[in-house]
Order: C-alpha cells, then sequence, then structure tokens
C-alpha cells in the first residue's frame, strides 16, 4: 500500500475553505487608531514623512475619529503637539493643554462607546525632546519625571481618558501613576503601559509628527537595547506586578518574538504598537508600486496577531478596518 502522502491543499483550494481553517482573525475592533492634535493651527496639517496622517485641529480630530469609528474601530490613542514648550513640559498637564481638549473632543463626538486613550509622556511638551525632566548633568532625571507623570495621570483623568498610556520608560512609572490615581479616586482609569519599548529607528516618522526629536542624545538611556528579549520580558513582568491593565510590545514587525513571550506571560491583554516607521515603509514601498498596499497591510497586521497581539496600535486602522468590512 502507498504511504497516504499529506494532502494540505485541499483546505486551500478555494476562499470558502481557507476561510474556514485560518487560525488568526483580524477584525477592526482589534485596532487602536492614534491620532495627533496640534494646538495653534487653523487646519490640519499632512505629515510628510507619514501619507495620510495629519496633526488635527480640534474639529478634524472630531471629524476622522468619527470616520474611523464608522468602520468599526472603537479605540484611539492620542497624542497632543502644544504650541508652548518648556525645559519641565508643563503644558502637559494643563488641565486646559491639548491633548485635554482633544480627550473631551472624542468624548463628545463619541461618548462611550469609544475607548479613549491618552500617550502619557513628556516628549512632545518638553523644549528639549527628552522624555522627563533633566537633573544638572543633563541626564533624564526618573523619580522628578515620575513625580510629573503623576500629575499629567490625574489631568488626563479629568479630561475623560478611560486609559492612560506611559510610553517614557521611566522606572517604577507603572506603580507611581496607579498610586496617584487611586489617590485621586480614580481607580476606574486604566493603564495601557508601554512596557517593552526598544530604543528604534523605527520611530522618525512620529518625531515629525508630535515635533519631538530630542535635541541632544538620543532615548537609549531609558528605552530597551533591541538585542535584549529577556529584558524585555523582565520589563513587562514589572509592569504587570505594579499594576498594568494591558501591557504593550513596540515597535511591532521587528520583535514579534517578544509579542508572543508577552502573550505567553499570561498577565494582561497584550499590546503591540505597529509604529510611525513601519506604517512609512509599507506606504513608500506602495506609492513606488513595488508592493500592493491593501494585501501588506492586511498581512503585516495578521502577522502581529499571529505572534500574540491581542490590540493593535496602528496608523493603518482606518484603512484596514475599510478593507476588512
Ligand atoms: C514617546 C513616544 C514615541 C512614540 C510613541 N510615544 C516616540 C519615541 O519614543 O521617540 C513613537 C510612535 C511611533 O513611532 O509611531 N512619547
Amino acid at each position: 500500500m502507498a504511504f497516504p502522502i499529506h494532502r494540505p491543499r485541499r483546505l486551500r483550494r478555494t476562499a470558502a475553505l481557507r476561510d474556514l481553517v485560518r487560525e488568526t482573525d483580524l477584525t477592526p475592533r482589534q485596532l487602536v487608531a492614534p491620532l495627533f492634535v496640534k494646538e495653534g493651527i487653523d487646519d490640519p496639517a499632512p505629515i510628510a514623512s507619514m501619507p495620510g496622517q495629519a496633526q488635527h485641529t480640534l474639529e478634524s480630530l472630531r471629524k476622522e475619529a468619527r470616520e474611523i469609528f464608522e468602520r468599526g474601530v472603537r479605540a484611539f490613542v492620542l497624542f497632543g503637539v502644544p504650541l508652548r514648550k518648556d525645559a519641565e513640559g508643563s503644558e502637559a498637564w494643563n488641565d486646559q493643554g491639548i491633548v485635554q481638549r482633544g480627550i473631551g473632543a472624542l468624548r463628545e463626538e463619541l461618548g462611550d462607546d469609544a475607548v479613549v486613550i491618552a500617550d502619557l509622556c513628556l516628549d512632545e511638551y518638553t523644549d528639549h525632546g527628552h522624555c522627563g525632566v533633566l537633573d544638572e548633568l543633563g541626564n533624564v532625571d526618573n523619580d522628578a519625571t515620575l513625580e510629573r507623570y503623576r500629575w499629567i495621570a490625574g489631568s488626563h483623568a479629568r479630561a475623560g481618558a478611560d486609559l492612560v498610556a506611559p510610553s517614557g520608560m521611566m522606572d517604577g512609572q507603572v506603580a507611581a501613576i496607579r498610586s496617584a490615581l487611586d489617590g485621586d479616586g480614580r481607580s476606574d482609569v486604566g493603564i495601557l503601559a508601554y512596557a517593552a519599548k526598544f530604543a528604534s529607528a523605527f520611530y522618525g516618522p512620529f518625531r515629525d509628527a508630535a515635533e519631538c526629536t530630542p535635541r541632544f542624545g538620543d532615548r537609549a538611556g531609558y528605552q530597551l537595547d533591541p538585542g535584549n528579549g529577556d529584558e524585555a520580558l523582565r520589563e513587562i513582568r514589572a509592569d504587570l506586578d505594579q499594576g498594568a491593565d494591558i501591557v504593550m510590545v513596540k515597535p511591532a514587525l521587528p520583535y514579534l518574538d517578544v509579542i508572543r513571550r508577552a502573550r505567553q506571560e499570561g498577565g494582561a491583554p497584550v499590546a503591540a504598537y505597529n509604529v510611525s516607521g513601519e506604517y512609512a515603509m509599507v506606504k513608500a514601498a506602495a506609492e513606488q508600486g513595488w508592493i500592493e498596499e491593501h494585501q501588506a497591510v492586511l498581512e503585516v497586521l495578521t502577522a502581529i496577531r499571529r505572534a500574540g497581539a491581542d490590540l493593535i496600535l496602528t496608523y493603518h486602522a482606518g484603512d484596514a478596518a475599510g478593507w476588512l468590512s
């Protein structure tokens, strides 16, 4: 009798068969759309390095969020670009600041049908562009920065954020923010922790969008070294111990192994941030006609899900949701 050869192609013959056995699904509800809101502009300003994305006015922010929402995306992460920057980044905790007004606008536009996430960091607000305040030697002062993060968390909560998302990679930031929120009687506000955030070249376009390129030095003194997977896991465990509600790995594509390990850790839902440089690569190649955008985007997002991400922050959210529905 002939040895029965395996025939996997039987299940690949039609789209219906392939759909039946696909292991990983991708739906708009798993996507989170990052949006930028800028103070003091009358019209949205397109971001050259991120085709299709813009710095929004409060009005265009609402409109853009509404359009993305109508396609099935339920969550937004908001970044503010203030007019006034100083050494401390004090606009970050101004209750009338641009991100606070943006949070309010999204809440007003979409109510509790949308999840509003506020990125919590100082780099968009400091005149030197670092994610924290500096000591006399010009180094980022961890614990002085935590104090500011606590003020920002309170301000985001008052503005109406469901979740705050600390992205500065300061040691102890989740614990500090958790205790500040609880102390303000806001134990209802959750923390999406940028737990494993690598010092990456793929943030380049974001720094144009958020106007936060460091004036000197780089972020390697606080973000993870790209070679370190075990250390990333220690960061994730530390954030879970400190009370993170969701842990995030960032960027996504170069760190799929870390996403998988975060998932296996099992302490909380895992988010992955498909960052600005990953977006720009796909857009640039597609504009050249070198890759097919629709297919490439869905493949990228499916791969990030397959690696283990429950949710994906991605600038493709609006387009992808349109293609999926
Ligand atoms: C820091 C922050 C950055 C990004 C999100 N939050 C930039 C950085 O660390 O330099 C990058 C996101 C992206 O590239 O899409 N507040």
